[in-house]
């Protein structure tokens, strides 16, 4: 029974030794102590043995016990500090590693230069004005001295949701919503997004931006009209800039014209940009019609105004020098990035 004894402690030593995960020495603790382990199978033969020889093995069984426990405790630990420090190693972070660079964005090339307007007009006291782009008929043409079967309906052809809603072919309605809130001194700008059906192409899209101006006050004539849109001209393409003011016909204002700045480009000797114009146009403008002071509620008699309509792509195509305004739809980072 000894030998027996001595062989099992040898036996627990080695496997303990040899176990690698603390699953194994679970195992091991069954087999060596569990109810049914070796050790207890041997204490059972106790009954056998003499009076005499009992006390003896009883101890010598203990001994084998409490060693074997030892090991089987000290193993664990072993095991257990290694995998943390494996664990430990892995999770190691360098906090030192550069980080993931964050892509940032920036602003889109029609709200740079729609921000540089709206800096330009908010600096000369205009208020920014503002109207819904699902718009009444009422507002979009008849109130601007376009009844139906007018022929300027046909140039704004539209997308309609009834016979009396539209989506706004310009932002020149948000005029009379102003005037019909708003009583003189009356300085706006209206920006916004316009509707027309035209097919898309290098010129030409269904969707594009407007900036409506409105000035309303008593005494407001032409020469303030190009006052400051001279100003305007000279803040956007520099201080050497002209403006030439060319008779043209709006329903809306009388007497009307369209205004051309000098080529940024050539300065007026004519180039490829103004196509050996030396002008190119950038806006529409005229003295407000007195049907639409009245249809804004305003006397005009006692008040006079001017008003002028802005198309932003254009002034964004010019200033970046791009010649097809799909690009400023069309997402493509490579060409936003550039701005
Ligand atoms: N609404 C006009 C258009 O879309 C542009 C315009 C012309 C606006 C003259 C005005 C103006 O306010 O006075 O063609």
């Amino acid at each position: 029974m000894r030998e027996k004894l001595e062989e099992i402690k040898s036996a627990a030593s080695r496997l303990i030794e040899e176990a690698d995960a603390p699953a194994a020495l679970e195992e091991l603790r069954v087999k060596f102590l569990g109810k049914k382990g070796e050790l207890t199978s041997i204490l059972k033969m106790m009954g056998k043995l003499s009076a005499e020889e009992r006390p003896a093995m009883g101890q010598l069984a203990n001994t084998v016990r409490a060693e074997i426990e030892k090991r089987i405790d000290e193993k664990s630990a072993e095991l257990k500090a290694k995998e943390k420090e494996i664990r430990l190693r892995a999770e190691t972070l360098d906090i030192t590693a550069p980080g993931k660079p964050v892509a940032i964005g920036h602003k889109h090339p029609l709200s740079i230069v729609l921000d540089e307007v709206k800096e330009i007009f908010l600096g000369m006291g205009f208020q920014i004005a503002d109207g819904p782009e699902v718009e009444y008929d009422y507002y979009n043409f008849e109130a601007l001295n376009i009844p139906k079967g007018h022929p300027a309906r046909d140039t704004q052809d539209t997308f309609y949701i009834t016979d009396n809603i539209l989506l706004r072919t310009q932002t020149s309605p948000v005029q009379v919503r102003v005037m019909e809130q708003q009583k003189p001194p009356i300085r706006v700008i209206a920006p916004g997004r316009v509707y027309r059906s035209d097919a898309v192409d290098a010129t030409h899209s269904p969707i594009f931006h407007q900036i409506e101006g409105l000035v309303v006050d008593k005494g407001i004539t032409m020469s303030d009209l190009k006052g400051n849109l001279l100003a305007l001209a000279k803040r956007l393409y520099g201080e050497q800039t002209r403006i030439r003011l060319r008779p043209h016909h709006f329903p809306f204002t009388e007497p009307s014209c369209e205004i051309d700045v000098s080529c940024f480009r050539c300065g007026g000797k004519g180039c490829p940009m103004c196509k050996g114009e030396g002008w190119i146009e950038i806006l529409g403008a005229g003295m407000v019609h007195p049907k639409v002071l009245q249809n804004g509620g305003i006397d005009p008699d006692v008040y006079s105004g001017y008003a002028f309509g802005i198309g932003l792509e254009r002034l964004v195509m010019f200033r970046f020098n791009i010649d097809d305004m799909r690009l400023l739809y069309d997402n493509d980072m490579r060409f936003l990035e550039q701005f």
